[in-house]
């Protein structure tokens, strides 16, 4: 559950006193918690005890002392939203896409997977509305915790039950386990912008913020892969105990250690936007203002791509990237044939949202065969599994060298 970021809907049960317990355990096993409460829930618990337990403002409202909470943004966020209690009374609206509360405006606009834990009187739970209700959610591909068994808060012994704070938490680490397809692969990822020194305190850089390439490398190691992260100058920095990361700050020395690293991975993902220039002299000095134009002259730096698009022997596998703001298509082939990469990711430029710097993007993956994937906009974590997925079936394993 390390980094995970859940949503934790509760809604007006009983059960909602345990949504306490709840949200500590998912900040103990490393969730980041945001909270939303319908106001019926908060007659049962207060938002002071779960936003001092979660460490974040608890929403109960989309619209609170004339600020406005956006849905979309905290739908986008969400890896996990959960719902736990869920009444009778949600559940019916939500099968149904009403859309009177925090809490239904989020689960409408969450993409991420939907978790409901269902508490409410045997009665209530049994009836044939609720059920259909629980069918129709489910058809929409949500998620159900079971109900236990036991006894409810009106006397009565039955199912009904909300799952237990432990179960719900085993539930969605069960979830969250990826399947190891990569286990025991050896992954290179270059990743970020390259600074190209211009004298001691002045370089040419680029936009390039390196989470399209973490992103990558953090999935490649969820799924098992060892990752060697080359990493240019950018703010992030790989957590999973799996990556092993390089820093890198110029082209040249991005060069060397994918040259040094590149013999041993199975599969290279080339993120990283290289400068395609640098300064053929670095001044030693700061240099001075003088006259009213400069020119410094350019050289260019090493194609990394292109290099080890020559070096790859049969069993190696190598993504690229292509960012173009015209003729995409036609530019990014060129590349895939002229590097030799088995595909490439083309990075859209045209689209609100996508490429340098945003959380999301929108990518089309065009392979050897002439074969086109256009995928729809996302965020860089759906992105990166998009990619890595695309890896996996592209080459079965029997086909991957074996690592040594
Ligand atoms: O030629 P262009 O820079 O558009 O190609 C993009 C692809 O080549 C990306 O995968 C990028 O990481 C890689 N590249 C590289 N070394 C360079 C330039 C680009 O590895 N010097």
């Amino acid at each position: 559950m390390v980094g995970k970021k859940i949503i934790l809907a509760v809604t007006g049960s009983i059960a909602a006193y345990k949504a306490a317990h709840l949200v500590r355990l998912l900040v103990k096993n490393g969730a980041a918690v945001q909270v939303l409460m319908t106001p019926a829930a908060t007659e049962f618990i207060t938002p002071l005890t779960l936003s001092t337990l979660s460490k974040r403002p608890v929403f109960t409202q989309v619209i609170a002392e004339h600020e406005w909470n956006s849905h979309v943004e905290l739908g986008l966020w969400a890896d996990a939203l959960v719902i736990a209690p869920a009444t009778a009374n949600s559940l019916a609206k939500l099968a149904n896409g009403l859309c009177d509360s925090i809490v239904s405006a989020v689960y409408l606009s969450a993409r991420c997977p939907v978790f409901f834990a269902p508490a409410m009187d045997l009665d209530m739970w049994k009836h044939p509305a609720t059920q259909a209700n629980v069918q129709r959610l489910k058809g929409y591909g949500n998620h159900f915790l079971p109900v236990g068994y036991g006894e409810l808060a009106s006397g009565l012994v039955g199912e009904g039950r909300m799952a237990e704070p432990e179960e719900i938490v085993a539930f969605l680490a069960d979830f969250f386990q990826e399947k190891q397809d990569f286990q025991g692969k050896n992954v290179l990822v270059t990743a970020g912008p390259t600074y190209e020194a211009i004298d001691p305190v002045r370089f040419i850089g680029n936009r390039s913020s390196g989470k399209m390439g973490v992103a990558i490398a953090e999935q490649f190691a969820e799924r098992g892969a060892n990752v060697m992260l080359l990493l240019g100058p950018s703010k992030l920095s790989a957590k999973h105990p799996n990556i092993q990361t390089v820093r890198v700050e110029s082209a040249q020395q991005l060069y060397e250690a994918a040259m040094q690293h590149f013999e041993k991975a199975d599969i290279s993902v080339l993120s990283a936007a290289v400068a395609d220039y640098r300064p053929a002299v670095v001044a030693e000095q700061k240099i001075k203002k003088k006259g009213d134009n400069m020119t410094i002259e350019l050289e260019k730096t090493p194609d990394i791509a292109a290099s080890l698009g020559k070096m790859k022997r049969p069993g190696q596998f190598i993504v690229g990237f292509a960012l173009e703001t015209n003729d995409e298509l036609q530019n990014a082939s060129e590349k895939l044939a002229k590097k030799n990469f088995d595909f490439i990711v083309l990075n859209s430029l045209q689209d609100a949202g996508a490429g340098f710097n945003f959380d999301t993007n929108k990518i089309t993956i065009l392979h050897r065969d002439n074969k086109r994937k256009d995928f729809e906009l996302k965020t860089k974590a759906e992105v990166a599994r998009d990619i890595v997925d695309e890896v996996a079936g592209t080459v079965s394993s029997s086909e991957f060298r074996v690592s040594s």
